[in-house]
């Protein structure tokens, strides 16, 4: 008979092809994994504040950022997975599983012009939990703001066919976070899981689902019910935040503390491929800064800070021109004209001192996020520990000063750069590699509320005081760890 040995040529030839497909594709996942530079990546940014109002409310301030960025037409169509800090095992088994390449090529929701919504979430089979991690307990290292984003409940159609909404309780009124009652913040936000409601009304602490406080806590006079959460907000940082009296109530906060349960950062840089984190730049940041003597310009309202920023600012002045702009300096700016001030820092200066007023854990604001990182200037940062800014920056996009063992030796290191323009563009290179993003918080407070692991779970702060203001949070002196970059130094 012919028919089978047909057949089986035909297998073999199947076979030979089918691996030689296998291998193809093998090498080709390869080079993607190990080449991080793409070209043609959206230079196009925007900034978002991530204020707590409205979207038609007013924002505090309107920031350019990126005006001067060469705009690239090309958008990239990187996959972005959800989540990056997933166990590599766990990741594989998502992006298998879950994505098609369709899926894949969108920007998640929360990017400007993001398209993709989340599906409900995914469950262990096991445990019957969702996979995503959520809650501090569950990654401590993640701030979880993209999980919560990306979390819609896995019956979830259930719950908006039943028509109830949560409540959440504003307990200081609607006044101190600009916003409107009822649900149409989630509705205009477009959240993924928009069945909340938001009241002022104090009568509603019986039953409310989360009761909030923004800065003070005043008891209610009602006894909580066990499904019930308190929930604290705080925005500025431990000196400039009140005492609470009664530091056992609150079951989650919400602050710019990593470690709070829904963290409310002053921005949040997210990349739009978590492998593309640097690429060439197409110009010369360096270009006509150059006055000879490397000057650091610094805007500041209080002269006086509990970490001596402006101590610090003179002794750099000893080795390096140090430019103080505003009240406790000799350059004049007014805050009226600031978009003018940074255009001529953007214009002149190499370096930006970005000197929170505190030394606290992860607090970092807009002074290094706005003016500083998109801007066109170099920052050079005090405030939160090397470790939080790493977290929470672009790679490679400032210089902490407790990098260094001394004033004399960052300034060293500044006329280094002044010197070598390829050294000092290399802290450029994250630019057009993804966005401050808008971080939505009510949409995450409405998930969260959402999500049974987690209010299922009892948990309450104990001493809410000792966490937020406890040993070691903040620190009048710095918080050195002498991990200069000598290595970089000596490469000269
Ligand atoms: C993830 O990895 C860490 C350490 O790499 C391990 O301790 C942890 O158990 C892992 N989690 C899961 C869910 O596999
Ligand atoms: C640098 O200066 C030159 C000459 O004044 C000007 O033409 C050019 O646009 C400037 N470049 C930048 C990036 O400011
Ligand atoms: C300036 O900072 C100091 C110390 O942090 C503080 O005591 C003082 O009230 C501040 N002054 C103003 C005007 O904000
Ligand atoms: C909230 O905190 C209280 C203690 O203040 C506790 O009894 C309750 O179980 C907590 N609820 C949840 C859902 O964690
Ligand atoms: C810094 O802290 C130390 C000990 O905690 C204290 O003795 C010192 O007075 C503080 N310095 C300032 C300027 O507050």
């Amino acid at each position: 008979m012919r028919l089978p040995k047909f057949s089986l040529k035909r297998c073999f030839i199947f076979i030979v092809v089918f691996c030689a497909l296998l291998i193809f594709v093998i090498n080709l996942r390869e080079k993607e994994l190990w080449n991080n530079k793409i070209p043609g990546t959206t230079a196009h940014q925007q900034g978002h504040r991530n204020y707590l109002q409205d979207n038609n409310v007013e924002k505090p301030e309107s920031f350019d950022i990126y005006d001067s960025q060469p705009i690239s037409s090309q958008t990239t169509s990187r996959p972005n997975p959800e989540e990056v800090e997933e166990n590599e095992s766990e990741g594989k088994e998502k992006i298998e599983s879950d994505y098609d390449d369709d899926v894949l090529s969108t920007r998640p929701w929360y990017f400007t012009n993001g398209e993709r919504y989340p599906k409900p979430a995914r469950i262990n089979k096991k445990t019957k939990k969702r996979l995503a991690k959520m809650i501090p307990s569950e990654d401590p290292r993640s701030d979880r703001i993209t999980n919560q984003l990306m979390f819609v409940p896995n019956n979830y159609d259930e719950i908006r066919s039943e028509g109830k909404l949560k409540t959440i309780l504003l307990y200081n009124g609607l006044g101190p976070w600009n916003v409107k009652q009822g649900r149409s913040l989630f509705l205009n936000a477009k959240c993924p899981v928009d069945t909340c409601q938001i009241t002022p009304n104090r009568d509603r602490a019986k039953d409310a689902d989360l009761v909030l406080y923004k800065d003070h806590y005043i008891p209610s006079g009602i006894s909580k019910h066990s499904r019930q959460l308190y929930m604290l907000y705080f925005l500025e940082c431990p000196y400039h935040t009140q005492h609470i009296k009664f530091p056992d109530v609150f079951n989650w906060t919400s602050t710019y503390r990593r470690d709070s349960d829904i963290v409310a950062p002053y921005e949040k840089w997210e990349y739009f491929d978590p492998r593309v984190r640097q690429i060439e730049q197409d110009r010369n940041y360096a270009l006509n800064k150059t006055k000879k003597v490397v000057t650091v310009a610094w805007f500041v309202s209080n002269c006086s800070a509990r970490n001596n920023r402006l101590q610090f600012a003179h002794d750099l002045g000893k080795y390096i021109q140090v430019d103080i702009y505003g009240a406790c300096g000799n350059f004049k700016c007014s805050r009226t004209t600031a978009d003018k001030c940074f255009d001529i820092l953007d214009r002149d200066y190499k370096f930006y001192l970005a000197f929170e007023n505190s030394n606290c854990r992860d607090y970092i604001t807009e002074k290094f996020f706005v003016n500083g990182l998109s801007r066109n200037t170099l920052p050079i940062v005090m405030g939160a520990r090397p470790e939080d800014y790493e977290l929470s920056s672009p790679q490679r996009s400032y210089i902490h000063v407790d990098e260094f063992g001394s004033a004399k030796e960052l300034a060293d290191y500044l006329h280094l750069l002044d010197r070598n323009d390829e050294l000092y563009n290399s802290y450029f290179k994250w630019k057009g590699t993804g966005e401050f993003i808008n971080t939505y918080f009510w949409c995450r407070v409405c998930s969260m509320l959402h999500d049974e692991d987690s209010i299922s779970q009892p948990k309450w702060y104990e001493d809410v005081n000792d966490w937020w203001r406890g040993q070691g949070v903040c620190t009048n002196g710095s918080w050195r760890k002498f991990q200069a970059r000598k290595d970089v130094m000596l490469d000269e």
